[in-house]
This record gives C-alpha cells, sequence and structure tokens, in this order.
C-alpha cells in the first residue's frame, strides 16, 4: 500500500512535521525558503488525502475540489479559520482542523501588550526618543491613560478572551463581556452596544464570521466613551478601519493597538498617519513554543483523521 501524501504549503518549525512523519507519510513541501501560493496548491494537491495550510492560505472551493477525490482534511495551522470554504469542505466530507488551545495564552500576552502599549502610547513615546525628538522627563510629556483599575471590555469570551481577562485580574481591572450565548459568567453584559458604552478598554477576541464582518464600525466606536481605547487582535475585517482612523484623528478615541488588518499583508495607509496607533505585524501567536506547538497539532490531526479517527480539534460546518 502506497503512504499517503501530504502537501504542505510553506515549512514549518522544526518537529512541526514530525507526525506526518512517524506515521510513514509521503509529504509534499515547497522549494526551501519559497511558500506555495494559490496556483501552486491547485496545481499540486491531486492525489493529495492531506493539506496543512496557515492562516494566509486561501482554502476555496478551487483549492478543495482540485483534492477530490483523494482529499480529506484541511489542517490549518492557526486557529482562525475564515481562509478555508468549511461549506464546499463538508459537502465533500473533507475534514476541517485549526489549533485551538495552544496558542490561547501566547495571544492574550501579545493583546495585552497591545492594550497596555496603546494606553501609554509607548510606540510614539519610543519613536520621539529614537528620532531625537526627546529633550528630558517633562510632567506634561507622553501622558497616557491608566489600565491598572479600568474598565476593560472583552468582545467574545472563548479560549483567547477568558485569558486575557486573567491577566486583566492581575491589573485590577474590571471585566466586561459579551458573546451570543450567556456565558453566566460575572461581567457577562447582553449587547455589545452595552459593553461598548461601559468600557474604557476595548479588546477584541471573536472569529470573523459573515455576522462579525464590519462589526465595529463608526456607529459602534461613537458609542465608546470619550478617551476609549480599541485593541483589535482578532481578525482586520471585524473592524471599520477607516472609521477608527477618523475616531483617532477627532480625539473621540484615546489609542489604539492592532495586530490584525482588513486585506493584510497590506495596510490601509491611514492607519500608518492616524495619531496614537500600534501597528504589530500579525504576530499574536508568535512565539516558537507556541508556533511548533500550533504545526505539530496540525500535523498529528491529519494523522488522526486519515486513521479514521475523530481529532479533538475538528472544525464544524457553519450552522
Ligand atoms: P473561541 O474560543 O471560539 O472564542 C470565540 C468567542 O467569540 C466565543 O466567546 C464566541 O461565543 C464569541 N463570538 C462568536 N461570534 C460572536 C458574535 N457575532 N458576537 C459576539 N461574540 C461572538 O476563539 P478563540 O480561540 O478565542 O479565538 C478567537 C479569534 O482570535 C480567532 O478566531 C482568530 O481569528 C483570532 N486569533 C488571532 C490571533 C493573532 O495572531 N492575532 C491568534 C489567535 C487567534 P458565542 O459563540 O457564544 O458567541
Ligand atoms: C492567528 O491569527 C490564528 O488564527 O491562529
Amino acid at each position: 500500500m502506497t503512504a499517503p501524501r501530504v502537501l504542505v504549503t510553506r515549512h514549518l518549525p522544526d518537529g512541526g512535521l514530525d507526525p506526518l512523519i512517524e506515521a510513514g507519510y509521503d509529504v509534499t513541501l515547497p522549494i526551501p525558503g519559497e511558500a506555495l501560493s494559490h496556483s501552486d496548491v491547485v496545481a499540486l494537491i491531486p492525489g493529495h488525502a492531506g493539506l496543512v495550510c496557515d492562516l494566509t492560505d486561501l482554502t476555496d472551493a478551487e483549492v478543495i475540489e482540485a483534492g477530490l477525490p483523494t482529499l480529506q482534511v484541511i489542517a490549518t495551522v492557526s486557529v482562525g479559520f475564515d481562509k478555508i470554504d468549511r461549506v464546499t469542505a463538508a459537502a465533500h466530507g473533507v475534514a476541517v482542523t485549526n489549533t485551538p488551545g495552544v496558542l490561547d495564552e501566547t495571544t492574550a500576552d501579545l493583546a495585552f501588550l497591545l492594550i497596555l502599549t496603546a494606553a501609554r502610547r509607548s510606540s510614539g513615546a519610543e519613536a520621539d526618543l529614537r528620532a531625537g525628538r526627546w529633550t528630558g522627563w517633562a510632567i506634561d510629556d507622553h501622558l497616557g491613560v491608566d489600565v491598572h483599575g479600568a474598565t476593560l471590555g472583552l468582545v467574545g469570551f472563548g479560549r483567547i478572551g477568558r485569558e486575557v481577562a486573567r491577566r486583566a485580574e492581575g491589573f485590577g481591572m474590571t471585566v466586561l463581556h459579551t458573546s451570543r450565548t450567556p456565558t453566566g459568567i460575572e461581567g457577562h453584559v447582553a449587547s455589545l452596544d452595552e459593553l461598548l458604552e461601559r468600557s474604557q478598554i476595548v479588546s477584541l477576541h471573536i472569529p470573523l464570521t459573515p455576522e462579525t464582518r464590519g462589526l465595529i464600525g463608526a456607529e459602534q466606536i461613537a458609542r465608546m466613551p470619550a478617551g476609549s481605547v480599541l485593541v483589535n487582535t482578532a481578525r482586520g475585517p471585524i473592524v471599520d478601519e477607516d472609521a477608527l482612523v477618523d475616531a483617532l484623528e477627532s480625539g473621540h478615541l484615546f489609542a489604539a493597538g492592532l495586530d490584525v488588518f482588513d486585506g493584510e499583508p497590506k495596510l490601509n495607509p491611514r492607519l500608518l498617519t492616524a495619531p496614537n496607533i500600534t501597528l504589530l505585524p500579525h504576530i499574536g501567536s508568535a512565539t516558537y513554543a507556541t508556533r511548533t506547538s500550533m504545526a505539530k497539532m496540525s500535523s498529528a490531526s491529519v494523522v488522526t483523521v486519515l486513521q479514521g479517527a475523530t481529532p479533538d480539534n475538528l472544525v464544524q460546518p457553519p450552522r
């Protein structure tokens, strides 16, 4: 019997492919230093039983149908699966897996970094220092807003949102959260509007879905108290970036911190010149340990599916 073939769209951290190699699978990789494009994947996928991709790969009907009838599993090295056409995958019995759990703490750390750096305007302060604009300590220089004691509103209270909440406790913050399903946990507020109105710092922890695309627009930002802070480590298209820049320019929002962008890696040029904004290149889960765990988890879930079992990290088709 020939070994199952698995297509991997880019090189993974050391050890990331171990579960596939240990299972004796035949792994197809791009040439060193390169990644497969959408058209490469469409051309290469015929005959493969598994696809290991990531959140930058558009895994649409064209990719999935090109992989039929052999394709059985798509494993994304990310917890977000918004680039995968789950409807087409389900229609053809192709399993989809992601990497929940292993990146929660690392991503929550990064969200907290953005909360702190946005509220304390540390990116701008460091830029001033590096550019020689710092002339010495001054009582009214580089003033920020306090994180400790502030009310933090978490939009989405799943794995990562809960880890951010745990960190916020250490800062003596009041933590509110919202989600479609009442959590029964103290701090749950029934509506997004109420959460926005009551929070001084808002951090987003929801998936990108048709329902959440554009969820935070001009109307929602206007509900946030004057002088508040918005942080997005979820997905760029959840926030209307022009409305965000308008609110920073008008001074309604004090500051913002973004790790994710609509249309990334291209950036809305207005973000680059907006005041009091920290921009990071989608590094929420970017630690050596976490990225290795994510890669191993994806490879292991391919093996689980191809061995006929159901992995814990199976992504369900849309409701
Ligand atoms: P999760 O455990 O599935 O939690 C998602 C939360 O969002 C749940 O509380 C869910 O509750 C809520 N939710 C879903 N739709 C909602 C809506 N329309 N309105 C309000 N709440 C809604 O997901 P997670 O593991 O925490 O990850 C969250 C997202 O973070 C991922 O999907 C990914 O996009 C992003 N992420 C980014 C990075 C990064 O590098 N920046 C790293 C990891 C993850 P209900 O279903 O009850 O509404
Ligand atoms: C990162 O954005 C992820 O979804 O894992």
